[in-house]
């Protein structure tokens, strides 16, 4: 009987305790720091990472933590390597782990969008990070003007050959940005070809930005035509069709556009191997994505720019940074002044 009287009692407790924590608002021991007060909600942020092929995800990553971290939050990072599925996998993990707002930087776009289908279940939000992930209801999208990107690199070759034979290099038709780069090029050419000036030899997609790709690409473009100039969409294939113009002994007299300021690029433009390469300052397009996933774990509203990006059935609160040219005649001030590369590195 007195064990009865004992053990009850305690049940009766052990059970209506939590409750009483919960009606009471009274916190547990470790939800309050050293003098009672409450302590912030811890914040969790999953990044997922399409992959680290190209060197500025490397440094989107080690930047985005950075800063989540200088801001108290914490970061899980995954890195999909490049398939799709694993990233599907990797975000349903992210998500079981009580990430309060996962980061996305899409592989597949179109495979990408049951991430944002069983985040928003969840009340987690998404950003979707330097691509947009397609026809999902998609929380953030931040990046740079892509199609201002793909502008720049046809004008610097535009600049350099205003009429001639132009092979031009599409960058992974899974990503999203290719075609907006794409509409940029267009942009600028459409009117020299319609003016019979410039000639499109070829126009031909890199699958999953590989290098190979492009001198695969390359090659084959000038084994059949006459090539004066080459409109590439990234550094990585940059450095594709320069080493197939390399094999030609070209290299130098065709011009060849880029993005992403990668070290091997900067090195080519400093040699005049490459014309351009479009510098995207990730330090701040990190920092601001860090940013706004720390308001968006915090429940509170994110900053998006006035842009809304049309995204299959909705419409994307959209934030642009703005792509910076960079030639042999500003990389010094831009590249090298930003601390991206030295001067050393460049000069190699
Ligand atoms: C694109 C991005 C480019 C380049 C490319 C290769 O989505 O807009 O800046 O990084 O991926 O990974």
């Amino acid at each position: 009987m007195h064990f009865r009287k004992t053990l009850i009692p305690l049940l009766a407790a052990a059970v209506a305790l939590p409750f009483l924590f919960a009606i009471t608002g009274c916190k547990k021991k470790d939800e309050v720091d050293s003098s009672g007060a409450a302590k912030p909600a811890k914040i969790l942020i999953g990044l997922s990472l399409a992959d680290l092929k190209e060197e500025r995800w490397q440094r989107d990553r080690d930047f985005f933590v950075a800063k989540a971290e200088a801001l108290g939050a914490e970061v899980i990072v995954q890195d999909a390597s490049g398939d799709p599925n694993a990233q599907l996998r990797q975000c349903d993990g992210l998500l079981a782990k009580g990430v309060q707002v996962l980061v996305v930087v899409p592989k597949n776009a179109d495979a990408a969008r049951p991430i944002v289908l069983n985040a928003n279940a969840r009340g987690v939000k998404v950003i979707s990070y330097d691509r947009l992930i397609a026809d999902a209801p998609v929380d953030l999208y931040l990046s740079f003007d892509n199609v201002k990107v793909g502008e720049i690199q046809a004008q610097a070759i535009v600049d350099r050959v205003p009429a001639g034979n132009y092979l031009i290099l599409k960058g992974d038709p899974a990503d999203k940005n290719s075609d907006m780069i794409h509409q940029g090029h267009l942009h600028v050419l459409q009117p020299l070809i319609d003016a019979g000036k410039i000639k499109i030899a070829a126009v031909q997609s890199c699958d999953k930005w590989l290098r190979s790709e492009a001198l695969r690409i390359t090659a084959d473009a000038l084994q059949k035509n006459k090539i004066d100039a080459i409109v590439a969409s990234n550094d990585g294939t940059a450095s594709g069709a320069i080493a197939a113009l390399q094999a030609k002994g070209l290299a130098g007299k065709v011009p060849v556009s880029g993005q992403d300021a990668d070290l091997i690029a900067c090195q080519n433009v400093w040699k005049g191997l490459q014309a351009v390469t479009v510098y995207k300052p990730i330090q701040k397009l990190a920092e601001v994505a860090a940013e706004q996933a720390v308001k968006a774990a915090r429940g509170e509203a994110m900053d998006a720019g006035s842009e809304k990006l049309k995204n299959g059935g909705y419409e994307v609160p959209t934030l642009f940074l703005e792509p910076i040219a960079v030639t042999k005649e500003n990389i010094l001030q831009t590249v090298v002044a930003d601390g991206f590369h030295t001067e050393a590195e460049i000069k190699q």
